[in-house]
């Protein structure tokens, strides 16, 4: 092989370097040609002289076109490695953000934990057990319309209500009992102020004797509303649920119109943000407890989400709109 063929099959620059030191080094046929020129006479000299040189431009000129070939190949090699995709998002310019109703979840739950309610949980397919018989609502009681269900096909149901995990926290364990329970909950409902998937906040808080009363469940519920929502006027409601007796809806002034009366308000200065009451006996005795006191409460995070963030339509906050989303940041 010839020597410029060989520089031209070199494949890497070390294989390249090596050949410049072997054809143009020290010890090169070039090299030592040059040096022995002195023994020739003068005619021979200028020849073989001439000779060498263009040999050894011929090669060097070889060697730097072969080397910014092999450069150019490493470069794109590597830029090949370290290849960055362009459609990738740039995380560092697009923050992402809490939906508004986990982010009225989880100040809801840091309200209750900092007041000492443990967290608890059930499952979202419940059976009617759970979610209606033990809490006072017997087959055929009118009560069960409120919450149209969906039922499976093996006589289970979607939570209506987070109430149920009041029942499995209190089969699993005896008084005192201070908990919360928050997740998702389902009933056939569609509208501007219903989705069929919400969420809700649950409290239970059940003593021995006459340790909890509805001064206690007032209290509570004025101090997280005025953290949630800051210093609006709340009042209670008397209301009917079937697992809480006396049952309370809590109302706050209107904090669109500050009373006046509006559109959101229906013209009445006060907003329902939730449910609450004294556990019902039947309550407690469908878990088997006797003589202990308790209250309830119930939330919904989307009205609450929705209130403090004035989001007009419930139903766009889970239409993934972005011009909403992106005000969460
Ligand atoms: N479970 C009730 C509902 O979904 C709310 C509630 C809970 C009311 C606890 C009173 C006590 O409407």
């Amino acid at each position: 092989m010839s020597d410029l063929s060989k520089i031209q099959e070199a494949a890497t620059l070390e294989e390249l370097e090596k050949l410049r030191v072997e054809l143009l080094g020290r010890k090169s046929r070039i090299a030592i040609g040059f040096a022995s020129l002195k023994e020739l006479d003068a005619e021979r000299r200028q020849s073989a002289a001439a000779a060498l040189n263009s040999d050894k431009e011929a090669l060097t000129r070889a060697i730097s076109l072969k080397k910014k070939e092999l450069d150019e190949n490493e470069q794109k090699k590597a830029i090949d490695r370290e290849r960055i995709d362009v459609s990738l998002l740039d995380f560092d310019g697009i923050n992402g953000s809490l939906h508004p109703v986990n982010l009225a979840m989880e100040q809801i739950v840091e309200y209750f934990v900092s007041m000492n309610f443990e967290i608890k949980t059930g499952p979202l397919i419940e059976d009617e057990f759970h979610n209606f018989e033990a809490l006072n609502m017997p087959a055929h009681h009118p009560a069960r319309e409120m919450q149209d269900t969906f039922y499976m096909n093996d006589g289970k149901v979607l939570r209506t209500h987070t109430s149920p995990v009041q029942i499995h926290t209190m089969l699993s364990q005896k008084p005192p009992i201070q908990m919360i329970a928050a997740g998702a909950v389902f009933r056939r409902d569609f509208d501007m102020t219903h989705t069929p998937m919400f969420h809700q906040v649950e409290g239970l808080a059940v003593s021995e004797g006459s340790g909890v009363s509805f001064a206690n469940l007032k209290h509570i519920l004025i101090d997280f509303l005025s953290f949630f929502f800051g210093d609006y006027p709340v009042r209670f409601r008397p209301s009917f649920f079937p697992f809480t007796e006396p049952s309370a809806e809590v109302d706050m002034g209107c904090i669109f119109c500050r009373g006046k009366g509006c559109r959101m308000c229906k013209h009445t200065g006060w907003l329902e943000v939730l449910g609450c009451g004294m556990v019902d006996p039947n309550v407690f005795k469908a878990v088997g407890y006797k003589n202990v006191s308790g209250y309830a409460f119930g939330l919904g995070v989307e009205r609450l989400a929705t209130l403090k963030y004035k989001i007009g339509d419930l139903r766009s906050i889970y239409d993934g709109e972005l011009d909403l989303l992106e005000q969460f940041r």
